[in-house]
């Protein structure tokens, strides 16, 4: 028997501060660093983000995991023990040991998952999804649960202007169920590339096992995200245009066929210039950067799911998922939703 894997639910869930870009300058000035509102908005076309609080084991990654989750599965109308297997995409794991998906899981109560996370940054949810699509499709698994879950402010270096102001903390879930083979409805395709020559265009050198945070590293901000912010935005307008063709080509779609574009939100200008390359309507591509900045592996699933709850996807419309992210990782998705 065949089998294809459709998404039956989403949800999503950020922590409750939110931080504007006034009160980030403020922040930076105390710390001796200037930037201003006009200069954020008008460079990457975000006005505020959300900030967890790491004191609050309400607030930590897997927390909003669980509360995206739970959202997820009373859409689909589902229990914490239907799921047979969770993958958390995440590069901010709550803790190394054990993964943020077995926090998730103790926390869910979803005592019949196998769970496990994955790390392709930005990319994350489309991995994990992609992932999830072939244990259901295989007959292996009938409920799936992937998070894109991030808590990146722990990671930023305030000093750096020019990447503290980008990020935010929050979470998107998906449920992806086992459907019949021929089933309209269901993941069309999916499509996934990595580049590691590209490391130094983002990453964090200190805090894993080739490069232990000692005192002086520390002070160094070695355990801090470092980016070359203009070499990824060039980069990434290309792959996600050639990824969002790619997914197009495969399925003998054009780019009418498409009712939705959901693209990984990392700044507002990268967007309009991939939709400009592919010549694309900005009516029917889906923005939340502007309220949580680039949320990493959320930025996909909770956009999906704001438009998904406000009725703007419907069921049975053609939505593709593009992303890329430090590794460099990148990815598309293609579903009939
Ligand atoms: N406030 C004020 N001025 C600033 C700030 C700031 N926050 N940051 C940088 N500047 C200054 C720079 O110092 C520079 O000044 P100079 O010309 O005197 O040297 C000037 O603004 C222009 O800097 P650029 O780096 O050329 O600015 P750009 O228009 O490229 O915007 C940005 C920078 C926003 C970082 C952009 O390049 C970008 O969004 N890149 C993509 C980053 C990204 O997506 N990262 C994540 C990828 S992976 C993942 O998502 C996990």
């Amino acid at each position: 028997m065949n089998f294809a894997a459709r998404i039956t639910g989403t949800g999503s869930a950020f922590p409750k501060n939110r931080v504007t870009n006034i009160d980030i300058v403020e922040k930076l000035a105390k710390l001796g660093v200037e930037t201003d509102d006009r200069w954020i908005r008008e460079r990457t076309g975000i006005r505020e983000r959300r900030i967890a609080d790491v004191d609050n084991p309400d607030e930590h990654n897997s927390s909003l995991g669980v509360l995206a989750a739970q959202k997820a599965l009373e859409m689909a109308g589902k229990t914490p023990e239907d799921i047979e297997q969770i993958i958390y995409s995440t590069c901010t794991p709550d803790t190394l040991i054990p993964s943020t998906a077995c926090w998730l899981q103790h926390k869910l109560g979803a005592t019949q998952a196998w769970a496990m996370d994955i790390n392709a940054a930005c990319s994350g949810f489309i991995y994990g999804l992609t992932v999830a699509d072939q244990f259901v499709r295989s007959g292996q698994v009938n409920t799936s649960l992937v998070i894109g879950g991030e808590t990146l402010s722990s990671f930023l270096n305030w000093e750096d202007r020019s990447s503290c102001i980008l990020f935010g903390d929050g979470a998107g879930a998906a449920i992806v169920e086992q459907v019949p083979g021929d089933s309209r409805r269901r993941i069309l395709s999916s499509h996934l590339m990595s580049d590691g020559s590209l490391w130094e265009l983002m990453y964090i050198p200190a805090g894993g096992s080739s490069m232990e945070v000692t005192p002086e590293r520390y002070s160094q901000y070695l355990h801090k995200i470092k980016m070359k912010g203009r070499e990824v935005f060039k980069i990434a307008v290309r792959t996600l245009s050639d990824f969002a063709l790619r997914a197009l080509k495969k399925n003998k779609m054009s780019i009418d066929d498409l009712d939705w574009f959901v693209p990984h939100q990392a700044n507002r200008r990268i967007i309009e210039a991939v939709a400009n390359r592919i010549d694309f309507p900005m009516e029917k591509v889906l923005i939340n950067v502007e309220k949580y900045g680039n949320t990493s592996a959320a930025t996909v699933p909770t956009v999906l799911d704001e438009a998904v709850r406000d009725g703007r996807i419907k069921g049975g419309q053609t939505v593709l998922l593009d992303t890329f992210g430090a590794g460099l990782t990148y990815g598309a998705v293609l579903i009939r939703w």
